[in-house]
C-alpha cells in the first residue's frame, strides 16, 4: 500500500457510491462555508448498512453537522423508524434541519440542539434503556468515554455503536498522541460487546452489543 494508492481507492470507492441527492448535501455545505469534515461516501453507506441490519426503530447520532451521515442513517430504518441526532452548533443544526426536510427525511429525523453531554441524560429519560439500535458517535473526541457511559444503556441487545476518528482527529493519528485510545481500549475490552475497527478514513469503530 502506498499513499498514492490509498489516496486512489478513496477517490474510487467515493466514485462507487456517490448519490446525487446526498452529494448535493456536501455541495450546498460547501457552498454556506460549513466545515468539511463529513464522513465519506462509502463510511455513510455502511452506516446505513449497519443500521440496516438492525431493526431499524431507532438511532442516535452525536454530531450532525449538515446532516450528511445521518441522512445515510436515515435510509436504513424501517419504516416508521426515527433518527435523533444531536448538534452543538446552531448554524449546523439550522442548515441541517433544511436539509432533511428537502430530502423528504424530515418526518423520520428530529435534531436536538445543544452539547451533547447536556442533552444526553434528558434524552435517555425521554428514550428509556435498550430503546436504540444504532448509536454513531460523531462530535467530540475527547468526550468518547463519557458519550459511551451515557449511550450504551440505551443500545438495545443486538444493537451497534459506530465511533469515527478512532484512529486519528485532525490534529494527528494514534502514534503521535491523538485519537481516542483510552475509548478504543475500553470497548475493546467490555464483554458485552463484539469490536472492531476498520481503516475507512482515519478509524471507524464498529462494536454490536450482546
Ligand atoms: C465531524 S462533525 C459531524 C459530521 C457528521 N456526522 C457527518 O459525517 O455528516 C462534528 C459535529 O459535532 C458538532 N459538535 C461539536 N461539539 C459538540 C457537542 N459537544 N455536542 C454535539 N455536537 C457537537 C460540531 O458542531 C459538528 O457539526
Amino acid at each position: 500500500m502506498t499513499p498514492e494508492r490509498w489516496a486512489f481507492l478513496g477517490r474510487y470507492a467515493k466514485e462507487l457510491f456517490e448519490d446525487d441527492e446526498l452529494d448535493g448535501i456536501t455541495e450546498r455545505a460547501r457552498a454556506a462555508g460549513l466545515p468539511q469534515i463529513a464522513v465519506s461516501a462509502d463510511v455513510g453507506r455502511l452506516l446505513q448498512i449497519l443500521t440496516l441490519l438492525t431493526p431499524g426503530r431507532l438511532a442516535l447520532e452525536l454530531g450532525t453537522l449538515a446532516g450528511y451521515s445521518g441522512s445515510w442513517i436515515a435510509r436504513g430504518l424501517m419504516p416508521g423508524g426515527r433518527l435523533i441526532t444531536i448538534e452543538y452548533d446552531p448554524r449546523h443544526a439550522d442548515f441541517a434541519e433544511g436539509e432533511f426536510a428537502r430530502n423528504g427525511l424530515d418526518d423520520r429525523v428530529e435534531v436536538v440542539r445543544g452539547a451533547a453531554l447536556d442533552v444526553l441524560p434528558d434524552l435517555a429519560q425521554r428514550l428509556g434503556p435498550e430503546s436504540v439500535d444504532l448509536v454513531f458517535l460523531d462530535a467530540v473526541k475527547t468526550e468518547y468515554i463519557a458519550y459511551l457511559e451515557l449511550s450504551k444503556p440505551l443500545l438495545a441487545h443486538g444493537g451497534v455503536l459506530v465511533a469515527d476518528n478512532v484512529y486519528a482527529t485532525g490534529q494527528g493519528w494514534i502514534d503521535e498522541g491523538y485519537g481516542t485510545d483510552e475509548f478504543n481500549r475500553r470497548v475493546a475490552a467490555d464483554p458485552d460487546f463484539d469490536t472492531t475497527i476498520t481503516p475507512m478514513r482515519e478509524g471507524l469503530l464498529i462494536a454490536r452489543k450482546r
